[in-house]
């Protein structure tokens, strides 16, 4: 028998195949994913393709468009319906030549493009849900198998079971569809579950990917059959009226016991907005959302499940529930399909949740030789160290002043909050750039642009670039006391004094008290890795990812100035994103992710640093900046660190 050679375009999957051979048959037995809901019947036209004609010297290919039998009426039926005339339905097409064969992203990628900074990588996608459309037999007095039983076996799927409240609606939807149907399967570890039925073809099916932050939710809807995000939305989480922090929030609980329902609402109507505002966005229905992913840490996730988290309040922080959760949607007040289903990431331990959980399955710290330290700043900050070897992780409370909490100018980063900041070392005059205004404030242009959003606070980012270029400029020393030199920007405070950053309609000062607050936050962050690094028995890192909104606005050469980091070289030091909410879309697209996250929980050791003794004198030392005892050679190559001098005599802080 004649047989031809087939590569498939991205993949170079390549093959040899028999004259006669459905495209679809040869794509699916090389492993190269083209959609079909149909299963090769001409149905549902997703299976589409292109052939790409040419010479193709690499491939020792010439393939050409009558490489293909010629369309029929199957394909001529797709034309009007969104078939363009370069393409093909694979289930249709059957080989006759040699061929290169384009599978375009938008049907048969499966696969989503996550940008990171320095990589774009690829998720293949094997999600929970797939479809399928099938013919039922009807029903015959002579055999009588009830409607539900015959769809089942034309579903001809082992162990298939039906998700009970769809039982009431199968002989409906199956007169409906005139015994065609299209049935959504749920299969992720236990027997597969037939969880929608629709009449005739249908080919929609979307899913959702969250991550539940103590201050804000984001949320992303994905196309489960093409992989893409089709709308992203976030808001704040309405918990924060019951406590800025984890800490009191678990403490209004302890004073409000029988209030647990408030906070568990709180969170699901933050979700339920989510849902309303992103179907809304991509104009489908929120019964078309099937499948979803959730990712928190331990207290919202417990908080979320409707589980109190008193325990995690104490030693020795006992979870409720540490494994991965397969949940009706229902079940957890999600409004979308009613047989939805709901995936929630594992736990590593204590207070590093299944947002940690997220972030190591999006970085695979495990996967290189290089040590990767991996920070999440939040308010709790959530650090993972390791390598092939060894992967720990730990959090650390790091509290809110990196987030301008508990700065006395601060405020979340918003129009009209600085958010970088420059320091002359010997004027110590200031130029400041603020959020939502493109020039810097000695730039043209500046005052006009600020009318709008003026100068309001000081944001996360903000604070962190002003003590850094306070301690390049001289005026807080490495213990992070100011300078007794008397200048205008320096200004008493009773037995203290604060610096003036900006002096317009609302001044703006840094506070002895301030920096005290960024010291205590840093000292919590360098020691919690410090340990890991000690535990790992390392000195150095290699790399050093800085993960969540904040890791993507602070520049890592300020960090690394307060001593936020252990020293590194600064090219190997990048901001990697919301990369707790790209593990939940990984684990919503392929369950081979589900499996690699629930394995990796359980190899990471968790160090629990608030038993841990080391962790005190680690804190002490990394209080000064930008650090008492550690050296910071990759960093000094590049910056000039003050040396530490003794306070000069004679001057005082004028007090006017
Ligand atoms: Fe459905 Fe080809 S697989 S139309």
């Amino acid at each position: 028998m004649i047989d031809h050679l087939v590569v498939f375009m991205p993949s170079g999957r390549r093959g040899r195949f028999a004259r006669g051979t459905a495209l679809l048959d040869a794509a699916r037995s090389l492993g190269v994913y083209v959609e079909s809901v149909c299963g090769g019947r001409g149905l549902c036209g997703r299976c589409q393709v292109e052939v790409a004609a040419g010479v193709f010297d690499k491939h020792g290919i010439v393939s050409a468009d009558d490489h293909l039998s010629a369309p029929g009426a199957t394909e001529a039926s797709w034309r009007p319906r969104g078939l363009a005339p370069n393409r093909r339905l694979s289930c249709a097409a059957k080989i006759t030549g040699d061929l290169v064969i384009d599978v375009p992203s938008e049907f048969a990628t499966n696969r989503q493009i996550v940008r990171k900074r320095a990589e774009i990588r690829q998720i293949e996608i094997d999600s929970a849900i797939s479809l399928r459309t099938v013919t039922v037999a009807e029903p015959d007095m002579h055999a009588p198998l009830g409607d539900a039983d015959r769809l089942l076996e034309a579903l001809d799927l082992p162990g298939v079971a039906i998700d009970p409240p769809l039982l009431g609606d199968i002989q409906r939807i199956l007169r409906a569809g005139n015994w065609q149907v299209t049935a959504a399967l749920h299969q992720d570890c236990d027997r597969p579950l037939l969880v929608a039925l629709w009449p005739g073809v249908h080919t929609r099916a979307f899913g959702l990917a969250f991550d539940i932050g103590s201050t804000t939710i984001a949320g992303h809807l994905v196309d489960l059959l093409s992989g893409r995000i089709i709308a992203s939305a976030g808001t704040s989480n309405p918990q924060i009226r019951f406590g800025e922090d984890l800490m009191s929030r678990i403490s209004w609980l302890m004073m409000n016991p029988g209030d647990r329902g408030a906070l568990t609402a709180a969170v699901r109507g933050a979700l339920a907005t989510l849902v309303t505002r992103l179907a809304g966005q991509a104009g489908i229905s929120p019964e078309d959302i099937l499948d979803v992913a959730i990712v928190g840490n331990p207290v919202m996730h417990h908080l979320y499940l409707g589980i109190d988290p008193s325990e995690l309040g104490q030693a020795p922080f006992a979870l409720a529930v540490s494994g991965a959760l397969r949940l009706a949607a229902r079940d957890v007040g999600l409004a979308i399909h009613p047989g939805g289903r709901v995936y929630m990431l594992p736990c590593i331990a204590g207070h590093v949740g299944a947002d940690a959980a997220g972030v190591a399955l999006a970085e695979g710290p495990q996967h290189h030789d290089e040590t990767t330290l991996v920070i999440d700043v939040g308010t709790n900050a959530e650090i993972l160290l390791g390598n092939r070897h060894r992967v720990l992780a730990a959090s650390s409370p790091t509290g809110p002043a990196f987030e301008g909490a508990q700065i006395s100018s601060g405020q979340r980063a918003a129009p009209g909050a600085i958010e970088r900041v420059r320091i002359d070392r010997e004027s110590w005059a200031i130029r400041v750039k603020v959020l939502g205004v493109d020039p810097w404030s000695d730039e043209p242009g500046f005052a006009d642009d600020t009318v709008a959003t003026g100068v309001t606070g000081i944001c996360g980012s903000g604070i962190i670039e002003a003590v850094a270029e306070m301690f390049l400029a001289g005026i807080i020393a490495a213990d992070g006391r100011m300078t007794d030199h008397v200048h205008p920007r320096l200004r008493a405070n009773g037995r203290s004094q604060d610096f003036l950053l900006w002096d317009g309609l609302v001044p703006l000062s840094v506070t002895q008290t301030d920096i005290r607050a960024i010291q205590l936050a840093k000292g919590a962050l360098y020691a919690g890795a410090r340990l890991l690094m000690d535990e790992l028995g390392v000195e150095t890192v290699d790399r050093i990812k800085l993960a969540g909104a904040f890791g993507s606005y602070i520049d890592p050469k300020y960090a690394m100035i307060l001593g936020l980091i252990p020293d590194c070289r600064l090219d190997r030091v990048a901001a990697i994103g919301n990369a707790a909410g790209t593990g939940a879309r990984m684990a919503l697209l392929n369950r081979g992710h589900r499996a690699e996250v629930e394995a990796l929980v359980r190899r990471i050791e968790k160090i629990e640093t608030a038993l841990e003794p080391r962790f005190q004198a680690h804190f002490v030392d990394a209080m000064a900046f930008p650090h008492a005892t550690a050296r910071y050679p990759n960093l000094s190559a590049v910056v000039d660190l003050p040396v530490a001098v003794p306070p000069r005599k004679g001057r005082r802080v004028r007090r006017d």
